[in-house]
């Protein structure tokens, strides 16, 4: 069997690697690569559809390989779309570990999606330092793009659905990447990438059972489990811009939700406000830093109105789809004002009251982002004894 998958993998980098040598990537908007074959909808959740081998970004360190797969998975009303997931190798031995490492790409733009800006060098992850760090640990890394193809940024159920079929599409893709079929896989995320690790965790039983025994355990930082909390909490704050991307990221999925948002913005404010949707988090964001909504949106608490609440209540809440079944390290900062401490309390105490096995780890005064980096530092290692 050993031999086999090393056979098969040297065949395969043979195969593939004349093609990626020094290829130019394109965005996903034009890349064929990311367009799905005829007939994809026939095939199941989590299978491949295409592959590659890419160059090794020069930010990825102690990577021996790269890879590409594009899956079929599903979104948010259960339609089948393509999604890509990008693999990173310590070595080129078999890897029977892997962390399924969700990043906070945080747009709505379908050429933000990490699978593009950590090849081209634009990606400006908070996680980047964490792909070597698990590499050197030995493990794989898969960074999906969760958000699906369109980048429905905090929608839950689109990120939770990709995410589990990213598993599904990783452990049948040894002659591809070097994956065991039978490797142990942990999820990690802070932020926005907690958003698709939560909702997996939460999806799993109704979604990808199967995958249960293969999932060791899971890293959350910085949760954000209700989207209308997040709102109210970053208004006016440094961190006002996740208002415009996390409204146009749950607008992708919802045509009643896109007419309300088209309503909804002030009409001198249209033009920037819809440039998110073209221009990445970390460059959209000094736009609409310390902005009120009102400057923004007509309506006071426009986010309140019954459009907007009716898809937050399906796509945008934590812990009402499902139990998690693996054990969970959580970690917050208790100074958070992206997402209020009190709304994890409660998710946590909700989890651990059906039985779920979380260690809950506060960071006294810790904000946001101090604490969703932070806990990396503290919970990866935590989850080596895979
Ligand atoms: C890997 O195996 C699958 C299924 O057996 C096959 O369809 C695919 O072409 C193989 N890929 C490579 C690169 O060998
Ligand atoms: C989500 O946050 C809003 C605003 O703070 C609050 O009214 C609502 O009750 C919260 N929902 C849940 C399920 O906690
Ligand atoms: C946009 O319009 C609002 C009134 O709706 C006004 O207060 C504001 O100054 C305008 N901003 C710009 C940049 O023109």
């Amino acid at each position: 069997m050993f031999l086999q998958i090393v056979l098969s993998l040297f065949g395969g980098l043979q195969l593939l690697q004349p093609v990626a040598a020094h290829a130019v990537p394109l965005p996903p908007s034009v890349d064929p690569f990311y367009q799905p074959p005829p007939g994809f909808e026939s095939r199941k959740p989590g299978e491949i559809l295409r592959s590659r081998a890419i160059d090794i970004p020069s930010s990825v360190t102690g990577a021996s390989r790269g890879h590409q797969l594009l899956y079929r998975s599903i979104d948010s009303h259960r339609n089948s779309d393509a999604v890509v997931t990008t693999i990173f190798a310590p070595s080129n031995e078999p890897c029977t570990e892997v962390l399924s490492l969700q990043t906070a790409y945080n747009s709505p733009a379908t050429d933000c999606a990490p699978s593009y800006t950590l090849r081209s060098g634009t990606a400006s992850l908070p996680e980047q330092d964490v792909i070597p760090m698990a590499l050197k640990y030995g493990w794989c890394v898969s960074i999906p793009d969760f958000e699906g193809p369109r980048g429905a940024y905090t929608n839950g159920l689109q990120s939770g659905y990709a995410t589990l079929d990213s598993i599904r599409a990783l452990s049948r893709s040894g002659n591809v990447t070097g994956i065991s079929s039978s490797a142990k896989f942990a999820l990690a995320g802070g932020s926005g990438g907690a958003i698709g690790s939560e909702w997996a965790l939460e999806l799993m039983h109704e979604h990808a059972p199967e995958i249960e025994e293969r999932l060791v355990g899971a890293l959350l930082t910085a949760l954000v489990p209700n989207v209308t909390s997040t709102f109210l909490s970053v208004d006016g704050t440094i961190s006002s811009s996740l208002i415009p991307l996390s409204l146009l990221g749950l607008s992708k999925q919802s045509s009643s939700f896109a007419d309300w948002l088209a309503g909804a913005t002030t009409p001198n404010q249209t033009s920037s406000f819809f440039a998110a949707t073209t221009s990445c988090a970390d460059k959209f964001g000094t736009s609409f830093s310390f902005r009120s909504s009102k400057s923004f949106l007509r309506r006071t608490n426009a986010v309140l109105e019954s459009v907007p609440q009716s898809t937050i209540e399906k796509v945008g809440l934590m812990g009402r789809h499902g139990r998690p079944s693996i054990p969970i390290l959580v970690y917050k900062g208790t100074q958070d004002r992206v997402s209020p401490v009190v709304d994890t309390d409660r998710l946590v105490t909700e989890y651990r009251s059906c039985g779920v096995q979380i260690e809950y780890r506060k960071a006294t005064n810790a904000g946001h982002s101090l604490a969703g980096s932070y806990g990396f530092v503290v919970g990866l290692p935590c989850r080596v004894d895979v």
